[in-house]
């Protein structure tokens, strides 16, 4: 039976729910590979991406104070824009966040691999399945586990900081661009995925208290937080340690805190990357589940995916749903090209949330105005093509094969459904 959530979120566990799903394996693990395009001057990567991120924060903030719904991006496409653009943006965001969710599984075995003895990809597919089961139990206990996570990963990269910062030399600034202006693109296009998160706190619209308020802010805050954060660990990251040293390794900041000679806080911070990495992980299934539930509501997908738990209330079919094909992924995938799939795909649907809130301006006046509007919105768009081009290339074939498959699905789906109303 399908049945509606219960309001039981404030501001604080929207907030965490933002932070849980944005701090993860972008810090803990991509920072090595965006130093790599980068170099030393990475935290202007992180700069960079982090106000690209901002630009299309303030559309989701906007559109989530007028349609306060758990579909999220995959709402304001479906009711702003048209049934069509709704689809293809739940279907991106459903691929593109398992494929993060994959991604985000491999930064996780690298760092459990300090800890544990067992194969990466084995402790991915692991991790991507106790997730799966923790949400399968529901919402109320996935909170208690998700805000005492978050605590800890944001203690412990203040603590990596305070403990990095007086082993940074000099002399590991001395070329802070070896790559030019198109590594520092590159740089910031591939930190994308270390904000990727902040649009899945309007998956728990639906159960939020006071949402039109609480909502905006939460997105804003958890980006803003998260980005003062990046600032400070990536500056301290490279300049601790060679940059090239950094991105040759799988748990950058782990090696960090060994090159200053204390390896008990590298295993400190390679605990709080499993927090991290964890429960982002347990984020995105959580929000893709529920993308999937709020497409099925508007009947863009079977109705078997609408069921809910009877005895846990949580959307158990959508959920395995998620898992399951991650766990595969986690299994056969590579870091690098999941990471670049996932954003493609992730920033693709985000196009299409800027685009929904400038169209929406036209009709209401939303309770969140954006700052400068439209430019914000505008801005999110022309900067979403300049970093898409600097993502790897072998992904493009991927990302085109996803759209057209979900080309398909959407009018095999119409086709049936109007073949059903003829009977
Ligand atoms: N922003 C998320 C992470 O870095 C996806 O893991």
């Amino acid at each position: 039976m399908a049945a509606r959530l219960r309001r039981t979120l404030n501001l604080f566990d929207a907030i965490s729910v933002g932070l849980g799903a944005i701090i993860g394996a972008g810090i803990f693990v991509i920072v090595g590979v965006a130093a790599d395009m980068a170099g030393p001057g990475v935290i202007y990567s992180v700069i960079i991406a982090g106000i690209v991120s901002m630009f299309t924060a303030f559309s989701f903030a906007e559109l989530c104070s007028v349609i306060p719904e758990e579909g999220g991006a995959y709402e304001y496409s479906y009711k702003v824009l048209s049934p069509f653009l709704g689809f293809m943006t739940g279907w991106m965001l459903i691929i593109g966040n398992i494929v993060a969710g994959a991604a985000v599984s491999l930064g996780l075995a690298d760092y459990l691999r300090i800890l544990m003895v067992f194969p990466a990809n084995l402790l991915a597919v692991g991790a991507c399945l106790l997730f799966t089961l923790i949400n399968l139990m529901g919402a109320k206990q996935s909170k208690i586990v998700n805000d005492v996570l978050v605590i800890l990963k944001v203690i412990i990269l203040l603590l990596f900081v305070f403990l990095g910062i007086p082993y940074i030399k000099s002399s590991n600034f001395s070329n802070p661009f070896p790559n030019g202006f198109s590594g520092l693109v590159g740089g910031a296009a591939v930190m994308m995925f270390a904000y990727l998160g902040y649009c899945n706190v309007t998956t728990i619209s639906e159960e939020v208290v006071n949402p039109k308020k609480t909502m905006p802010l939460s997105i804003l805050l958890s980006l803003a937080i998260s980005a003062l954060l990046y600032l400070f660990v990536s500056f301290t990251a490279v300049g601790v340690m060679d940059y090239r040293t950094l991105a040759s390794s799988g748990s950058p900041l782990a090696d960090v805190m060994r090159a200053t000679g204390n390896d008990a806080a590298a295993l400190l911070v390679s605990l709080g990357a499993v927090f991290a990495t964890a429960t982002v992980l347990h984020t995105i299934i959580l929000s893709v589940s529920r993308i999937i539930y709020s497409m099925s509501r508007n009947h863009q997908t079977p109705r078997l995916i609408n069921y809910i738990h009877p005895r846990y209330g949580t959307p158990y079919v959508s959920i395995l749903l998620t898992g399951i094909p991650m766990a595969i992924l986690a299994l056969i995938g590579n870091l690098k090209e999941v990471v670049s799939l996932a954003t493609f795909l992730i920033i693709l649907s985000h196009l299409l949330v800027n685009y929904a809130a400038i169209a929406i301006n036209r009709r209401t006046r939303p309770a969140f105005r954006i700052p400068f509007y439209p430019i914000p919105p505008v801005l999110g768009i022309i900067t979403f093509v300049a970093l898409a081009f600097s993502l790897l290339a072998d992904i493009w074939l991927i990302a085109l094969a996803v759209l057209v498959l979900g080309v398909i699905l959407y009018y095999a789906d119409e086709s049936l459904l109007n073949r059903k109303r003829r009977h």
